[in-house]
């Protein structure tokens, strides 16, 4: 079974399938849940191959905010396939 690990507060949750990271919401702050306002973004301390890749949206406020790390993720557009690590940013 999959397991996502959130490095902020140690919890780690297992999941059967593939789950959308905005389904999260115990384990991440968000905002408009859109792609819009950056609240849910967070850094992907590993497992980034299990993960859908960046949205258009994605690119767009990263590119807006000046961000280049490519660690960086909005979970509110993002979707895992397998075991990740995350970190909170906000
Ligand atoms: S909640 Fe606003 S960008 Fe994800």
């Amino acid at each position: 079974m999959p397991i996502l690990r959130f490095v902020n507060t140690g919890t780690e949750v297992e999941f059967s399938d593939s789950v959308a990271l905005i389904e999260m919401e115990d384990h991440i702050m968000f905002g408009c849940k859109s792609g819009n306002c950056g609240t849910c973004a967070v850094r992907i301390v590993s497992g980034a191959e299990n993960l859908s890749a960046r949205t258009d949206r994605e690119h767009r406020l990263f590119e807006l905010t000046g961000e280049t790390d490519p660690a960086l993720r909005l979970a509110c557009q993002c979707r895992a396939f397998g075991d990740a690590v995350l970190f909170e940013i906000n």
